[in-house]
């Protein structure tokens, strides 16, 4: 194998979606290649990014295809059909069963806008996770990727990067400032690293 087929799984904007397609195209992403980009949000706009960049997409709605566990044999299908190496989660908003984290054991990973195992697990997502750390008062937060395995954000560490909150933050102005300086930055990163090991194997 010379680099490894990357399927995205996304739910939002995409914009984590857009640092993967960047890196590639400047080369810092070099042993992976994004063959599928999945969303289970009808219309979501990281689909947009994906069809720009000229990437294969397909929708699964939970909902059309009558539960979670109908879905996840779908997706497991699909990532199966295209031969997916390794599985990036970049604002997935959906958490997935042993059943489906067993079938790619070591071959998914997820991008977490916090320091893990700071505001994270189930209920820590998106915005929420901003508002908890401003509500808490830390004084410095970050961003984590790591595998995935059945426990919410609790798969083996990849790689952090710390942020710094600043006085007047606002739940939104705080997470533009974790994705600009952390997760645009490692998500590429983390990418790289781990296809680079896929294809060594
Ligand atoms: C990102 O901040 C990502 O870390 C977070 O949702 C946002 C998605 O933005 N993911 C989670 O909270 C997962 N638990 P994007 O769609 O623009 O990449």
């Amino acid at each position: 194998m010379t680099r490894a087929r990357i399927a995205v799984l996304v739910s939002g904007g995409g914009t984590n979606l857009q640092a993967l397609i960047d890196a590639e195209a400047a080369g810092i992403i070099k042993s992976g290649k994004i063959a599928l980009v999945v969303s289970n949000v009808k219309d979501a706009y990281a689909l947009t990014r994906a069809e720009r960049a000229g990437i294969k997409t397909e929708t699964l709605l939970k909902k059309e295809l009558g539960g979670q566990e109908a879905f996840e044999e779908k997706l497991i299908a699909t990532l199966k059909g295209e031969k997916i190496d390794l599985i990036i989660l970049a604002g997935f908003m959906s958490i997935l069963s042993e059943r489906f984290t067993s079938e790619f054991k070591d071959r998914i990973i997820n991008v977490h806008p916090s320091l893990i195992p700071s505001f994270c697990g189930k209920g820590f997502y998106g915005l929420k996770v901003h508002e908890a750390a401003l509500a808490y008062g830390v004084k410095v937060t970050g961003a984590t990727v790591h595998f995935v395995n059945e426990i919410p954000d609790g798969g083996k560490i990849i790689l952090q990067k710390a942020v710094y909150i600043k006085e007047g933050d606002t739940p939104d102005v705080l997470q533009r400032r974790v994705m600009e300086e952390a997760e645009w930055k490692i998500l590429p990163e983390a990418a790289e690293l781990v296809s680079k090991n896929i294809i060594s194997e």
